[in-house]
This record gives C-alpha cells, structure tokens and sequence, in this order.
C-alpha cells in the first residue's frame, strides 16, 4: 500500500471476535526523533523498532540530504551523524509529504544554520499552519524568504549569521512547537528557553538528555514547565530500541472492546504517562485492559495491554488530558459510538489543525453512519448506543489523514451495515502493517478497486 494520487478505497464489516497477540509498529514521535538527533549527533547511532512508515522515511532522507550517514542493516537501522552545529545545505527541497512533525521539527532543526532550506510537503501539509514554528525561529533571527499565505508551505527559511537564544511561552499545547525552539537552541550560543504551560509528549527533552545536551526542566509556582537548553553543545551517538505506538495500539484496542467475544493482547507500548490519556479514558468508560508486564526500556516505560470486548458507558473527557491523547480522539468517538449515554469531549480546538480538521472529519464520519453527534466549536458530543442497531452504511471522505481512515474502518467491524473509506492508502505514513495486523486478528476489511 502505497501514498500516490491514486485514491484506494477500503471497507470493512462486522467481524467475529478478535483474538491473538500482537506488536504495533515503532513511535512515530520517538522515530523521527531518533533519525534526526542521531543525524545530528557525533559518531553512530544504532535504531532497533523503528517506524518504517512513509512520514519517518521522510525525515530520514530530510536527513541525508543534509550529511547523515542513514542505512538499514538488518534489523536495525545505523546513523553516522554530522556532529552538532555541522548539518550541511540540502541541495533540493527537503519534502515532508504529509508529516507535520518531520516538518516543524526540521524547521526548528535548520532554523539558526545560515543556510537556505525549502520545504515542501503534500496537499494535507500545505495546508497546515506552520507560523506556530515561525513565530519562535523569527524571533531567533531566521529570515523567511518564501511562505505561502497564512504562513504554509512552501517555505524556504534563511538562518542568522548568529542566532539569539530566546525564551519563548509556548502559545498552545504542542510538543511540535516546544521542539522546534529546543532544536533550534541547539545551535543557538547559550541558554534558550521554553516555557510550556500545559505539558506535552517530552520526547524531545527526554531524548536530548540522552544524546547528551544539556538541558533542565523546572516547574513553576503554576505549574508551567520551563525547559533550558544550551546551545553548540556536544551530541553523541546513542543505542534507542523504539517501543510501539500507543497511538497506532489505540485502533486493535478499541476494536477488540467493540467486537464481542474479542480478547488480544497488544505487546511492548509505549506508557509514558504523556501518552497514556485514552487509556484511562477507556477504563473510565468500562474497558478492560490490563496493563501486563510494565517495565523500563531504555529509560521509557512499556507494558503488554490485554483487551477483552467491554460493555463502555458514556464519560466526559476534561480538556487538560487532551494532549495526552490528542491523536486519539477519532478512534474514542468511534468507542463513544457504541457506549451507553454520551461521551463529551472537550478542549479539542487543536484537532482542526491535525492532518485534516479532525473534529469535522469525525463528525461528518458518524452522521454519515447513523451515529448521533454535535460537533461544538472545540467539542465533540457522541450520543452512543451498544447495540448499534442501524450503524453503517456510510462512506466517510477520509481528507488525507492515516487515523480519519483507521479509526472509521475499526467503526465497521462493530456495525450493522458495512462501512467505507474513500481512501486507505494514506495509513503507509504511519501504520504500514495495519491492514494485514487487523485482518490477522479476524478483523473482515476489503481493499476496493481504485476509486473512479
Ligand atoms: C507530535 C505532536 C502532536 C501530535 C503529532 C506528533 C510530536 O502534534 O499530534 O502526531 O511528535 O511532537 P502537536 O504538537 O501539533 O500537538
């Protein structure tokens, strides 16, 4: 299955219980992380786990193209890196396709090299704001010699011939955000500083740690998280085994929930306590899922998740947990779908910049299917019923976006009717297995002919 311009519709229907134990794919947000410190850092960097999914693999050659030594032997993946501070100009655009973390990341990344970088991406990237990222690297001196309107790709930016280490008040609750400053302090002289009011995924900070940066969090009497680095310090090569993606586990986990009879087990997620927010919603609405197994991996905690088929009641989601499952918020409407009474879910407002507007994708998606809703301006309102009678039957536009298209086909293996995606081919950018994992399970999904 690959991305082209060629739509791929697929659909799926109601299965029998979904049984087995499973590994998802690595973390997307740990996979590109580790491509890009271990293309930045001294020496070499060995990746076991990593996401082989089209958005990573975009990094990966963003990487290359600026002096990263990056090739896959075997079952891992070694990086000789340039030496922080020594990334060279790409010769061509840098093109993210339809990763919004490669690009903001790599925005950050190149910002303060006096150098010339264009990035370019797919028609979903081009339409996503990056001024999040610009505002900070302006501020820093990095000149912006192209954008288009409303501050979106393409983009071309031109660094300083010295940059100026900032403290920048992260305006949103975006760990793109955060890392773009973090990185771009990396080769900024002296101290650059993020406060973050409301926490987000720490990879970055955690993993900068680890290659050696020198950087500290402290909170403030409020709470806010201000996170320091130094700049032009040394990076070194690092060893990073990448644990699964509690953002991909999330759709075997709720199908298993909704698929009566089901009972799986997902195998080393990711639990880091950012990350964790559907979990504990899903137990709050009456899922079982066992947390098997816990333990450290290379400084991250992991767990085995046992799922078993739930009867789910209807729950409010409070808005400061929303980071924490922020790309998990089309798969719970598709669990709220089938729970007793409603599930609210608020504080949403950064869904509608996600790969599509998200909210309105979702809504759209279960109005289609029978499903009753209210799409608030940053809320979501599902009015739920278990037995699902009168469920499917819809086509659900997809917008591009990999979770749009897993979490509806997950909707119709628990529906009456059948339910279709107008395109799947988009779940290669961060999920390449998904399809062969599910149907494994006994999951009923059919791959359509091209569409028109
Ligand atoms: C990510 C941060 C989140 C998330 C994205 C991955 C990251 O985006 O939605 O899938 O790896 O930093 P925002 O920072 O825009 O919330």
């Amino acid at each position: 299955m690959s991305h082209d311009a060629m739509p791929h519709p697929a659909l799926s229907r109601r299965s029998q219980a979904l049984s087995g134990r499973v590994r998802v794919p690595g973390d997307k947000s740990i996979s590109h992380r580790s491509l890009m410190f271990g293309g930045l850092a001294s020496g070499e960097t060995r990746i076991t786990g990593l996401l082989e999914g089209e958005d990573v693999l975009r990094t990966a050659d963003a990487m290359r193209a600026m002096g990263a030594l990056i090739e896959r032997q075997g079952d891992s993946w070694v990086i000789r890196g340039t030496g922080n501070g020594c990334l060279l100009e790409p010769e061509a655009p840098l093109d993210f396709g339809n990763a919004g973390t490669g690009a903001r990341l790599t925005m950050g990344l190149v910002g303060t090299y006096e150098m010339t970088t264009r990035f370019v991406g797919d028609a979903s990237l081009s339409k996503r704001p990056m001024g999040r990222v610009l505002d900070s690297l302006r501020q820093m001196g990095t000149q912006v010699l192209e954008a288009e309107a409303g501050n979106r790709l393409p983009i071309t930016l031109r660094g300083p011939k010295h940059a100026a280490p900032i403290t920048y008040r992260v305006p949103m609750a975006s760990a793109q955000v955060k890392s773009a400053v973090l990185l771009a302090g990396l080769n900024t002289p002296g101290i650059t500083t993020v406060i973050e009011p409301v926490m987000t995924r720490d990879h970055t900070e955690k993993m900068l740690a680890g290659f050696g940066a020198e950087i500290e969090v402290e909170k403030d009497a409020e709470g806010a998280r201000h996170i320091r680095i130094k700049g032009q310090g040394d990076l070194k090569g690092q060893t990073i085994a990448v644990p699964g993606d509690p953002s991909s586990a999330a759709f075997p986990l709720v199908a298993a929930l909704l698929v009566p009879g089901s009972d799986l087990t997902i195998q080393n997620v990711l639990m880091n306590p950012t990350r964790t927010g559907l979990i504990l919603t899903l137990q709050e609405m009456g899922a079982e899922i066992e947390l098997m197994n816990r333990r450290d991996a290379g400084g991250e905690e992991v767990a085995d998740l046992r799922v078993r088929s739930s009867k789910l009641k209807g729950v409010t989601v409070p808005p400061e947990r929303a980071p924490s499952m922020i790309d998990e918020y089309p798969v719970l409407a598709v669990a709220a779908s089938f729970a007793e009474g409603e599930t609210v879910m608020l504080g949403l407002e950064e869904l509608r910049v996600k790969e599509s507007d998200r909210l309105a994708a979702v809504a759209a998606g279960l109005k289609a299917n029978g499903i009753d809703c209210t799409e608030g301006d940053a809320s979501l309102s599902v009015r739920g019923r278990p037995d699902g009678k009168g469920f499917g039957g819809g086509t659900v536009a997809t917008h591009l976006d990999h979770r749009i298209a897993m979490a509806f086909l997950v909707l119709g293996l628990a529906t009456e009717r059948p339910v279709t995606i107008d395109d799947a081919s988009m779940i290669a950018t961060s999920f390449p297995e998904f399809m062969e994992l599910m149907t494994g399970l006994g999951a009923t999904i059919e791959q359509r002919g091209e569409a028109g």
